[in-house]
């Protein structure tokens, strides 16, 4: 069974003894109500590093409101045991104070790529993302970080900020896991009702519908109409954005002449749902 570890002097300990011994770590930051989707950055970690470190901790600074972050499940438990099986060496809980303790002043913040997409949402979001992040990679000395491609803007943030920052860690993109209907999973799907649970597929479907239309050679700003309806028929009130843009920089493009990526963001019944695909 891994040891829970709250404290980043106690977890510093076990990084500096592995580090000694010539062992590889692995991060997998998560805020916690683990899914397959989480399981599976777990997986890459033990296949590609010595030492595997899971972190649990459900960051303030990155939710636009308290509702929200009141909300956000939290089973601490449940967690524990999901990462039984994956033998991991360490499971990372700091709580509030731990992490952003009386005078904490500093906050990591990059520019650009988080002026669009849920950047533009979400006001705040992404320096509350990239401050933990660069708090946590730095907490669990990794090596390598696994990140899910399911949040491709928060990759792109976290490639960037490791780059800007020289921080000496790997930042390795896995897919994204979905449920048996196309919908990817999500601890946010645990909010939704079963009524609008079985409407929610309708995200994936729409964005694989418009990225059949673009492979076929039609523009993003034709093909968007049809699948913002079919969101609205399916009982999805807003759709935040539906992009298609370029993997990397995430500008903004018609055609997919570069690597590119259709993104959505949409409300279902009161709960706010993102999804991407590569085109
Ligand atoms: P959280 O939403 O818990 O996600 C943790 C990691 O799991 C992220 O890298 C996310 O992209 C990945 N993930 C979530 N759903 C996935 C799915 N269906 N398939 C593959 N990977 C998936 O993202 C965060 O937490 C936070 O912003 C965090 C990075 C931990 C900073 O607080």
């Amino acid at each position: 069974i891994a040891p829970i570890i709250r404290s980043v002097a106690e977890l510093r300990q076990l990084t500096d003894g592995w580090h000694r011994a010539g062992d590889t770590i692995g991060a997998v930051p998560t805020m916690g109500a683990l899914h397959d989707g989480h399981l599976s950055l777990v997986a890459a970690a033990k296949e590609r590093c010595d030492r595997v470190i899971v972190t649990i901790f459900v960051n303030p600074r990155q939710f636009n409101s308290r509702e929200d972050y009141e909300k956000y499940p939290r089973t601490e438990h449940d967690d524990a045991r999901k990462l039984e099986r994956f033998a991991v060496d360490a499971i990372f809980v700091p709580d509030g104070d731990e992490m952003y303790p009386q005078g904490f002043a500093t906050g990591v913040s990059v520019s650009g790529l988080t002026d669009v997409l849920c950047g533009a949402h979400r006001p705040g979001h992404f320096d509350g993302v990239a401050t933990v992040v660069t708090k946590l990679l730095l907490q669990t000395a990794a090596d390598r970080a696994f990140f899910g491609e399911k949040d491709w803007q928060q990759l792109q943030v976290v490639r960037r900020l490791v780059a800007d920052l020289n921080i000496p860690v790997e930042i390795v993109g896995c897919p994204t896991i979905r449920e048996i209907d196309g919908l990817a999973m999500s601890s946010r799907n645990l909010l939704l009702s079963d009524r609008a649970r079985a409407r929610a597929a309708a995200l994936n479907e729409a964005l694989e519908e418009m990225a059949e239309g673009l492979r076929g050679g039609r523009a993003a700003q034709d093909l968007r109409p049809a699948a913002e309806a079919r969101l609205s028929a399916a009982g999805f009130t807003e759709v935040e954005y539906l992009d298609l843009r370029a993997n990397d920089d995430l500008s903004l493009l018609e055609r997919p002449e570069r690597p590119a990526r259709l993104l959505v963001a949409a409300w279902l019944a009161g709960v706010r749902l993102i999804d991407n695909i590569a085109v």
